[in-house]
């Protein structure tokens, strides 16, 4: 792929170069060269992430938090500073209220958990929007049905934008939290969450932010936003799997009770009583997934060394591109069509099924992902069996846009 560069935001980027940082983007799939547009469900990792992967198995392997030995003080330095580098990141305002976790999916059930059994009474109600992806639906149905909570939920429109007046509405005295996603994985609706979160307040309820699809897409400070909770997993911002983030102001983590017991997660313990260790250790029984979690500082210093409003503005332009070109194939239905959008383009089109154009845009060497994309209530809502969804990463190009409409038009006219 060639070199783009972009007139339209401050700043120029050399995407060839932040290409060749990917070794996976020069592979082929079926014979062609790959075009990667499902970074919705997981972004490519750069060269410095796997080679961080490598280096800690090859010199550094230890468990953490437990040694005094070399490795072992090795290992838990580096998974610490990745803790501070998130800290930074995210502008918290101390590194003990950034809590490892498995990813967002694991964050949202701490919290749920956790909040619930400490903060939530029978009668209480628990707002979450129309949109959420089932991780930011389930947990909290089943913490409302332990606790004789309600689940209320904010309605959208037909672009896919949150009913703010309807919002305004439902919370009441009686709601405790608001669980909302920042930008939507099936339609790319960001939503207005500093509005959000002042309204919450002055009501008492607090909020959580599920930020997994905004966190390597805009930039996210959770001081500015005032946000209790925030939630998001390191391999959809260019880390690992298996590790992800939960951020909570420290006197609310300090009034919830663990989630899991374990290792790690004591102070001292006896067949009588045990007591819990402090923020952070309180939330992370057990031995984590120490690599993923070191390797997750170097996807932090990916993001820094690009800069993530340089991120924001390439990929704005991009999926502009997208939406424009997209618009010129017959009996294209974009689904979520908000003013303010990032990263994903959600789109079913007239008389072909999502998962057969899939299929042969895979062929074509396309990466896409079809299907409700665990977003269940919003494909009942605008009436779909599911949507195709290229969603967008730094990486990605005007060529590769350029591809995704080519094979869409040859998928249609082989399907049609
Ligand atoms: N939640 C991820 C997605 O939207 C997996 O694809």
């Amino acid at each position: 792929m060639s070199s783009v560069v972009v007139s339209n935001y401050a700043g120029s980027l050399d995407i060839a170069a932040i290409r060749a940082a990917f070794p996976i983007l020069s592979t082929t799939v079926n014979g062609k060269p790959l075009v990667y547009l499902d970074n919705g469900a997981t972004t490519q990792k750069p060269q410095r992430v796997i080679d961080t992967i490598n280096e800690y198995y090859t010199r550094h392997n230890s468990n953490i938090h437990r040694g005094v030995h070399f490795l072992s003080q090795y290992a838990t330095d580096a998974y610490e500073v990745t803790r501070k580098k998130i800290q930074r990141f995210i502008n918290a305002k101390h590194d003990h209220e950034i809590i490892f976790t498995k990813g967002t999916t694991d964050g949202i059930n701490l919290l749920a958990y956790s909040f619930g059994k400490s903060s939530i009474q029978p009668g209480d109600e628990i707002l979450i929007s129309a949109m959420e992806h089932h991780s930011n639906i389930v947990p909290w149905q089943i913490m409302c049905e332990d606790r004789g909570a309600v689940l209320r939920v904010i309605p959208m429109n037909e672009k896919g934008e949150l009913i703010m007046e309807e919002f305004y509405k439902l919370l009441n005295s009686k709601t405790k939290m608001v669980a909302i996603t920042y930008i939507s994985n099936s339609l790319g609706t960001v939503n207005p969450v500093k509005e959000i979160i002042d309204a919450a307040h002055q009501k008492g309820a607090k909020v959580m932010l599920d930020a997994a699809q905004a966190i390597h897409h805009i930039a996210v400070d959770v001081q500015k936003l005032e946000v209790d909770f925030l939630v998001f997993s390191s391999h959809k911002m260019y880390g690992p799997t298996g590790v992800g983030i939960l951020y909570g102001k420290e006197e609310l983590l300090n009034a919830m009770p663990p989630y899991q017991g374990g290792g790690d997660m004591i102070k001292t313990v006896t067949f009588e009583k045990t007591t819990y260790n402090e923020l952070p250790f309180k939330f992370e029984a057990g031995t984590p997934n120490i690599e993923a979690g070191i390797c997750l500082g170097a996807a932090v210093d990916f993001i820094e060394s690009i800069g993530i409003d340089h991120i924001a503005a390439y990929e704005e332009y991009l999926l502009n591109y997208a939406t424009e070109q997209i618009k010129q194939i017959q009996g294209v239905r974009i689904i979520g069509e908000a003013a303010h959008k990032s990263g994903v383009l959600s789109f079913v089109i007239d008389g072909t099924h999502p998962y057969d154009v899939g299929v042969l845009l895979d062929k074509m060497g396309i990466a896409v992902r079809t299907g409700h994309h665990c977003t269940e209530p919003v494909m009942n809502f605008f009436k779909v069996p599911g949507t195709i969804r290229a969603s967008f990463a730094i990486y990605n190009t005007k060529e590769e846009v350029d591809a995704l409409i080519a094979g869409l038009k040859k998928a249609v006219m082989m399907l049609l």
